[in-house]
């Protein structure tokens, strides 16, 4: 039988926290094919850790490839036309691994993990007054959040580790570079690399020079010769060595915050997107300057389109506990039995009731930054019920996303005048509009919310040597955007905002 003939077709593996999916686009179209998901175990061995397995994060990359290809076999598709494969992944976590036996040498330490407290601390006695060391080379405030302090108490803690290090058997790499080494070969040649917007979230590298920084490793202790080579995030780095795709080129590669903003189409500075997965993150792209937030933002690398393209630069504001509030009162709470039953529970009874749900499980990150908050639900009644619960978690999600879009407006000085919305999440309508009406400007969500996954196949579908996506603005098709508009008045938005702000101060100080 003769197979439907379709455009050049790009795949995009999305690594997240949560789970791991494979998609596949028709790069004329920006039309979604196919697609596979896995969800991943996440460890919690002691209180405040959090781990992953990473091989079983390879794992679920390889099934959800082979999946996804034998869908498309099934819908008449040659999966010849797969052009090229792009990668995003969840940021910061951790893996390091034996170059010579390919295992990985401790579990990936998630970005979530607040294990490096202390490390952080001790650190920071190291710079007394000084914490603008860090942040004025790489953007970033010195926090468990990223991976140079996970690094460091791997290589204090882990004698395994220590020892490989010694005798030069290991490479350290986010989730992109664990699977691109893995993907590309592993211990056959496989390709240890990463791409800059992943790279400035290891606090190592320098967003100036877009090179590791000798005083930043001289710093945390770590050594340089187990650090990826650091590329653009779009150039083919390698190709898959098995499977269905072997031979097809990997040719993309973005953190999953910096592929959204590119799949939202946010390629002018001003432009910005809040992604709700795990966490909920915004980013405003501030094009070719590094902006410094007075605000409690992060500066990050967005993307470079290319090795002799320009880098851009982002404004990020990061909220840790967003989709994770759902599946914690599914897990831990049983409340619920699966994610979306949330909206269920949430839309019977419309409100909260005054129940204020402020879910720091890892202390707060923007704009607070304060690792000793932790979560609390309070304003409960006799009458509250779980579905006040279950509502004031999702409102939880807009109030911090509140708070960061206050931080990016005072740093920006030009206040959003909407906010484009992805992720997950967003297929919650009780969720967008509470959204709308707690930042009481409209919120826009694009038809196909997969906009992770089409900024990491469409960077590597435009790749050099590659080609079969244009990034043109022109020849780039125009997303319908589906708009929640405010439907509350200011002032009960901004009372409820308030009594959110008191509660928030009542979750920090938990931990000394
Ligand atoms: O910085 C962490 C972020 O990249 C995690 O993303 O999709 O797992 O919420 P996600």
């Amino acid at each position: 039988q003769k197979k439907a003939v379709v455009g050049p077709l790009v795949g995009a593996v999305v690594q997240g926290t949560n789970s791991t999916r494979f998609l596949v686009f028709n790069s004329k179209t920006a039309d979604l094919l196919s697609h596979h998901q896995v969800e991943l175990t996440q460890e919690f061995p002691k209180e405040g850790w959090v781990e992953q397995d990473p091989k079983e994060i390879l794992q679920s990359v390889y099934e959800c490839i082979e999946r996804t290809c034998q869908k498309l076999v099934e819908l008449n598709i040659d999966i010849s036309n797969i052009k090229a494969i792009g990668v995003s992944n969840q940021r910061e976590t951790t893996v390091i691994w034996d170059k010579l036996t390919g295992e990985p040498l401790y579990n990936a330490v998630v970005w979530l993990d607040l294990r490096t407290q202390p490390t952080v601390e001790n650190l920071s006695k190291k710079i007394p007054g000084n914490n603008n060391f860090v942040k004025s080379k790489t953007g970033l405030p010195l926090s468990t959040y990223f991976s140079a302090v996970k690094l460091r108490w791997i290589l204090d803690n882990v004698r395994q580790v220590q020892k490989a290090v010694e005798e030069g058997r290991a490479l350290f790499g986010t989730i992109d570079s664990w699977l691109i080494w893995s993907l590309t070969g592993g211990v056959n040649g496989g390709v240890h690399c990463t791409d800059v917007s992943n790279a400035s979230r290891t606090m190592l590298f320098n967003i100036h020079s877009l090179e590791w920084d000798k005083e930043l490793c001289d710093f945390f202790e770590i050594p340089m010769d187990i650090l990826p080579n650091v590329w653009s995030s779009s150039e083919i780095y390698g190709l898959l060595k098995a499977g269905a795709l072997e031979g097809v080129p990997i040719s993309g590669c973005l953190g999953d915050q910096s592929a959204a903003l590119v799949g939202q189409m946010c390629f002018q500075e001003g432009q910005a997107k809040n992604t709700y997965g795990t966490g909920c993150f915004l980013l405003c792209n501030t094009g070719h300057k590094c902006v410094f937030s007075e605000h409690g933002l992060l500066t990050t690398v967005a993307y470079k389109l290319g090795r002799d393209k320009p880098v851009c630069y982002a404004l990020e504001g990061s909220v840790a506990i967003a989709g994770a509030v759902i599946r914690w009162l599914r897990d831990n709470l049983g409340i619920i039995k699966t994610s979306e039953e949330i909206e269920t529970l949430a839309k019977d009874v419309g409100t909260s009731y005054g129940c204020y749900f402020v879910p720091a499980f890892s202390g707060l990150y923007a704009p607070y930054w304060e690792p000793s908050a932790r979560g609390i639900i309070c304003g409960l009644t006799q009458f509250t019920s779980k579905n006040h619960i279950a509502f004031a978690a999702l409102e939880s999600v807009c109030f911090q996303t509140r708070q960061i879009l206050d931080a990016m407006n005072r740093d920006c000085g030009v206040p959003l005048t909407h906010l484009q919305v992805d992720g997950g999440m967003t297929n919650n309508k009780i969720l967008m509009q509470l959204q709308a009406d707690i930042l009481h400007i409209p919120v826009m969500k694009p038809s196909m919310t997969e906009t992770t996954a089409l900024g990491a196949a469409m960077v590597a579908g435009a790749a050099e040597g590659v080609g079969v996506w244009s990034l043109k603005p022109e020849d780039l098709s125009v997303i319908i955007m589906e708009r929640f508009e405010p439907q509350i008045k200011v002032t009960e938005s901004e009372v409820r905002y308030a009594t959110w702000k008191k509660a928030v101060t009542k979750s920090m100080g938990w931990v000394t």
